[in-house]
């Protein structure tokens, strides 16, 4: 290849990936809107879920990560929001264990994350610990390890855990979106919506004594406000799983502590205040 043409390919590889296009889904480009339009009854049919014999999906090792292949090129990927969340309810709500919940997710098509993603990013930790931490959305080390908080920002957070004593034998770790946005875009409300019931139900299968959200996406969801997350963190809430109110506690996300370390003060003051309130939350009324 000639000097300037391989410059070139390399200058519109970049161009992508700083645009957030970092993954190719099919070798030719398809124009959408040459396609025709897919009824909502056509889509929410692709909703159903099918019942499989499959086993859940294990995390894989970095090495051994392959890349789904590319979705089909039709129907459109398009789907309808009602229809995708009350898909996301009904499936959420059938799960009974963490695994059968897991299971599910790996089979729910409604979301179309799942379709750029290698991997779903469930959870790591230990699911009868007394605190959980709920994240935004993997990213592209999580993406591959099908792991959360496994990249720069999960280091942090295990460096954080270990300062109140605790790890991932003593804690549960989630995240509200449990597959990468492309590019590590936000996800769209569309999105998160779709992905509420399951990570609300594995909240309560989890049945943690103290749930903290990190970073602002998840502690409006979990926390049903839309207060900036600098007057939110480190003020004690309500969380009502269903079947008993558990205390929540916002604080600064730790992708955000890496650009601004000098908030790591208040961070501190949060994992402070969360050590507190496991040294004295009283033992769990129900688990499974
Ligand atoms: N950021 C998140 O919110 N979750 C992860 O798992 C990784 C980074």
């Amino acid at each position: 290849m000639p000097p300037d043409t391989h410059q070139s390919l390399q200058a519109l590889l970049r161009f992508y990936a700083d645009c957030g296009v970092d993954i190719a889904l099919s070798e030719e480009p398809i124009n959408r809107f040459a396609e025709p339009r897919t009824s909502a009854a056509d889509v929410s049919q692709q909703l159903v879920l099918e019942p499989t014999t499959s086993p859940p999906v294990a995390p894989l090792p970095l090495t051994e990560a392959p890349r789904r292949p590319p979705p089909p090129a039709t129907p459109s990927l398009t789907v309808p929001s009602d229809d995708a969340v009350m898909a996301a309810r009904e499936a959420a709500a059938t799960a009974e264990t963490l695994a059968a919940l897991r299971d599910t997710l790996s089979r729910f098509e409604g979301c179309n994350l799942r379709h750029t993603a290698t991997n779903l990013v469930f959870a790591d930790g230990n699911p009868e610990a007394r605190v959980m931490f709920v994240g935004e959305a993997p990213g592209f080390e999580e993406d591959l390890q099908g792991l959360p908080f496994v990249g720069r920002s999960g280091q942090l957070l295990d460096r954080m855990l270990a300062a109140i004593g605790l790890d991932r034998t003593t804690a549960y770790i989630a995240n509200v979106i449990p597959w990468r946005p492309p590019g590590n875009r936000d996800p769209t409300p569309q999105e998160t919506e779709i992905c509420r019931p399951f990570i609300e139900r594995q909240i309560t299968l989890v049945d943690p004594d103290v749930l903290v959200a990190l970073g602002k996406a998840s502690a409006h969801l979990l926390l049903n406000t839309t207060i900036g997350i600098t007057r939110l963190r480190g003020q004690w809430k309500s969380y009502a799983t269903g079947r008993r109110d558990i205390r929540a506690i916002a604080t600064f996300h730790p992708a955000y502590l890496l650009r601004q370390p000098l908030q790591k003060k208040l961070a501190w003051r949060d994992f402070l205040a969360v050590q507190e309130a496991l040294s004295s939350a009283p033992a769990p009324a129900s688990r499974e």
